[in-house]
Parts: C-alpha cells; sequence; structure tokens
C-alpha cells in the first residue's frame, strides 16, 4: 500500500519527521525554520554532509541536501536515492509520518517519489510482514498526477513479483481487466485460444505449445475524446508469465528470475494505467500477447519453422528465444490501427543485460527523433536507456536457407539482431526497448527493493507527457 498523501503541511500530529531537502544552488534560509535548526544545518553542511539529522524524544529532523553544480538529471536522481536513505533513517527510528520542506518544487518531487517508491513491500505470501510501513507523507508538491504515477508502478512490481504458479497467462489477462474495470474509459479485450488461432497468431501459439496453460492476447485502449493524435501510438509487451527456456532448457542459475520474464507487458499496461487514471489526452493501445515457456511433449524444438501472424515463415534456431515470436504477432497485430508509433517493450536478451547491468535499458528503433524525446524523458526519470545502433546490415544474420526468416543472429550483437527481427512485423515508426538488466533486482538498490523494479513505467509516462505538449501546441 501506499502512504495517505496530503497536500499540505500538518504541523499538528506527533512521531513526525520534518525533512528538510536543500537544494544549495538557491538560497534557504527562509524554508529552514527556527535559529537552531539553520544553525545546525550550517555547521554540518559545511562538513560536507549531504544527510544530517536531529532527533528530540518526539521530533526527527532530517536535512538532506542537493549540491550546488549538479546538472538537473543527476540532481533529480541524486534526490531520490537521498530519499532511499531517509526512508531507511525513518525506518530505524519508527517515524511513519513525515513532512517535506525544500526550496526547490522539482527537487521535492524527486525526492517525494524516492520516498515512495522506497516504501514499496511485497509481502502477501509472508505470514510475518514487516511491522513499519510510511502511512503519511505532507508534501507542497504532491498531486493526484504523481500518486496515480507512482500506484502504477506500484501496480506493475506486483505484477512482476507474483510468482508463476500463481499467475498464468489466463490471470495475467484478468489482472488487466480488474484494473482497467476501475478506471472509466479504460477498456480491455482479451481473446482467449479459440480466438488467437482464428488469427493465425502461429508464434504465440507455437511457444505456448509446450505448455499445459492456455495463451492469452489482451488489448488495453485508452481513447479519450479530447486525444491529441487521432493515430494511436501503440506498445507492445512481452507476456512470458515463466520462461524455463522451453526445450533449450535454461541450466540453474538463470531461471530462478524467470517469473520476471513478463515485465514488458506490465510496463506498458502499467503505463496505460497511470495515462488513464490521469485522464491524459492521448490515444494509446497496450497489446500483451501472453503464455509460459516450457519444455512440454509438444513443445517446438530447433529446426521448426512456424507461420507467423502476417504469414511470414520463421526458422526456429532456440527455443530461449521465444519472446520475438509472440511480440512478432503482437506488432503484426498493431499495423491494423495504422499506429503513429509503435514501442515494443519486453526482456529480450541477456545481451541487453551483459551491455549495461541494472544501470539502464537498451533502446534501438528507425524513428530518430522520438529516440531522442524518450532519452531525455529516460534521464529525467532516473530510468535511463541507451540508444544502440540499428544499421540493416545486422540483420544480415536473420536470413534462413529454409524459411523467409531465422528468429536468431549469431551470438555477438544479441540485443540488436533481436530488435531488427521485430522491425520486420511493423510499417510503422517503430521503438524496440529490452528492459532485460533492469526489470528484476536481487539485491534492493537504492529506491527499488529486491524483485520487480517497474522500470519503464516512469520514462514512459514522461515521454507521453512530453508529446501531448509538443502535439498539443503544434496542432
Ligand atoms: N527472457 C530471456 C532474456 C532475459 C535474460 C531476461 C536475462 C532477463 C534476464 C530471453 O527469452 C532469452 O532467453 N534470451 C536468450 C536468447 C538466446 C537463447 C539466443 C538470451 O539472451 O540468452
Ligand atoms: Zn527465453
Ligand atoms: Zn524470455
Amino acid at each position: 500500500m501506499i502512504a495517505e498523501i496530503y497536500n499540505k503541511k500538518s504541523g499538528s500530529t506527533d512521531f513526525k519527521a520534518k525533512i528538510f531537502i536543500i537544494a544549495l544552488s538557491s538560497s534557504y534560509s527562509n524554508v529552514i525554520q527556527g535559529e537552531d535548526e539553520l544553525e545546525f544545518f550550517k555547521k554540518e553542511q559545511g562538513l560536507k554532509k549531504d544527510l544530517f539529522y536531529l532527533r528530540s524524544a518526539i521530533e526527527l529532523i532530517i536535512f538532506v541536501t542537493i549540491p550546488e553544480d549538479i546538472e538537473t538529471n543527476k540532481g533529480l536522481e541524486f534526490a531520490r536515492k537521498k530519499a532511499s536513505e531517509t526512508y531507511a533513517l525513518l525506518k530505524a527510528n519508527n517515524f511513519d509520518e513525515v513532512e517535506l520542506y525544500s526550496n526547490n518544487s522539482e527537487i521535492e518531487s524527486a525526492f517525494f517519489e524516492g520516498l515512495i517508491l522506497s516504501s514499496y513491500q511485497f509481502d502477501k505470501f509472508k505470514e510475518e510482514k514487516e511491522v513499519f510501513s510510511l502511512n503519511k507523507i505532507y508534501s507542497a508538491v504532491a498531486n493526484d498526477e504523481i500518486v496515480n504515477l507512482l500506484k502504477a508502478v506500484f501496480w506493475v512490481r506486483d505484477l512482476v513479483n507474483e510468482p508463476p504458479a500463481h499467475q498464468t497467462a489466463t490471470v495475467l489477462a484478468n489482472e488487466f481487466e480488474k484494473m482497467a474495470s476501475e478506471i472509466e474509459g479504460l477498456n480491455v479485450e482479451v481473446f482467449h485460444k479459440i480466438q488467437i488461432e482464428s488469427l493465425r497468431m502461429g508464434g504465440l501459439l507455437s511457444i505456448n505449445r509446450g505448455s499445459v496453460q492456455a495463451p492469452t492476447f489482451s488489448v488495453l485502449t485508452w481513447k479519450p475524446d479530447h486525444a491529441v493524435n487521432t493515430k494511436p501510438i501503440v506498445l507492445v509487451g512481452k507476456g512470458v508469465v515463466y520462461d524455463t527456456g522451453g526445450i533449450n532448457l535454461k541450466p540453474t542459475g538463470f531461471l530462478e528470475t524467470m517469473k520476471s520474464d513478463m515485465s514488458g507487458s506490465a510496463v506498458v499496461s502499467g503505463l496505460l494505467k497511470a495515462v488513464a487514471s490521469n485522464n491524459l489526452p492521448v490515444y494509446l493501445i497496450a497489446l500483451i500477447p501472453a503464455t509460459d515457456n516450457r519444455p512440454g511433449g509438444d513443445a517446438i524444438v530447433p529446426g521448426d519453422v512456424i507461420t507467423m501472424m502476417n504469414g511470414k515463415t520463421v526458422e526456429i534456431i532456440n527455443t530461449d528465444a521465444e519472446g520475438r515470436m509472440i511480440l512478432a504477432d503482437g506488432l503484426s497485430y498493431s499495423n491494423k490501427f495504422d499506429p503513429e508509433l509503435v514501442f515494443s517493450v519486453a526482456t529480450l536478451t541477456g545481451a541487453a543485460a551483459r551491455a549495461f547491468g541494472s544501470r539502464a535499458f537498451a533502446s534501438m528503433g528507425n524513428t530518430e527523433k522520438e529516440l531522442k524525446n524518450l532519452s531525455k524523458a529516460s534521464f529525467l526519470s532516473g530510468e535511463r536507456c541507451w540508444e544502440l545502433p540499428f544499421w540493416d546490415d545486422f540483420a544480415d544474420e536473420l536470413k534462413s536457407s529454409i524459411a523467409d526468416l531465422k528468429h536468431l543472429g549469431g551470438v555477438n550483437g544479441g540485443a540488436i539482431t533481436a530488435g531488427k527481427f521485430l522491425e520486420n512485423f511493423t510499417s510503422a515508426p517503430y521503438i524496440h526497448l529490452d528492459i532485460a538488466g533492469v526489470s528484476f533486482t536481487e539485491k534492493p538498490e537504492d529506491y527499488k527493493p529486491i524483485g520487480g523494479t517497474g522500470t519503464g513505467v516512469r520514462a514512459l509516462f514522461r515521454f507521453i507527457k512530453n508529446y501531448i505538449s509538443e502535439k498539443g501546441t503544434s496542432s
């Protein structure tokens, strides 16, 4: 649960921590009330500390400073990270109500975000729950938009953390329906196996063949009357609810986190949740092919040839490269909307994780302007992406001697050849995001507790906001 948020200063509750987040580039003497506090602040800050506190029986006063000469992106991320240290301090001292004060509202927003993101817990399977929770936050920058966005991130983390026995493709689709039923105007249509068969989604069906659970294909639509775009932005999310590798079974060490292989689907549906709950004027569609990837009796094998939804034939090289098979059908389906821009979002390759670790996700595509805008939004949100080249000669490796395409290139450049494979299935301007390295963390990282991180939702939300203001002023 997210803390209760109040957009005002309170004044009277006991056991309340005051937090001063001070950007040293602006004046602060009127923010820090009380001479003693101000003197303490000046002294400690002079010792080059960026987090220090005063504690009495009923009060905890925390000071955080943001360096003077730091660039905007870094300053915001610095604030989020200091918020996670602050959260640990609040927990250690058992203060569950806080008030924020700052001389910079953007910095305060980032700190607020970091504090909430740090407070996430996934304890539904534990009898002994964590006793501490952050219950109330008072902040002048708090508004519905940021709270709705953070609720969407929590929802995404919950989906990613749900174990596979509890979250089949059908359960996942039910979750989308449940989420959307709570937001006016957000529609979900779920195709079940029979419809998937009649749509001839050969890629999705091929991966599902080793499973005893049925696949689903979910279509989430947000089309408000006041949308700035007439052609939609379509996002296709990988919904592999568990990736065993299939017949090319993954070894121990590579399996344990594979419940997170539906993170792309969680991110794109979480984005629609955030956008729709904030009633943003943009036409968006999320497409989610979902299945588990298992080595059951009828599983596809390397050497098989599959006919995809768009009629192209694909030679299977390695059944662990399953994501691109189901995404390809999602992309083919997107063509019917004549989209303005198409994204795929997926935990697609170990190669992307090896390139950037958990520090960035990979972006690539054939539309330069939108890639630049995404990069800007991603750095401001602290969810950085880094662009990989998308040169056509990478696609040479996908030539097959028996089918129209192989689904896998050589051992090197795997994140890019995966993207080039997918590019075959859409005719719209296209961006592919490989979030394999950033979706799940096995150890707490600043404001990302263990498990699903929700990474991508905040970056894409900012991208969409900027898209709306740009489009809104140009038309
Ligand atoms: N789901 C994995 C990619 C992945 C790896 C996600 C690590 C998160 C963390 C994907 O389906 C996969 O198995 N990719 C293989 C492809 C290979 C067999 C060609 C990979 O990248 O190792
Ligand atoms: Zn795989
Ligand atoms: Zn996978």
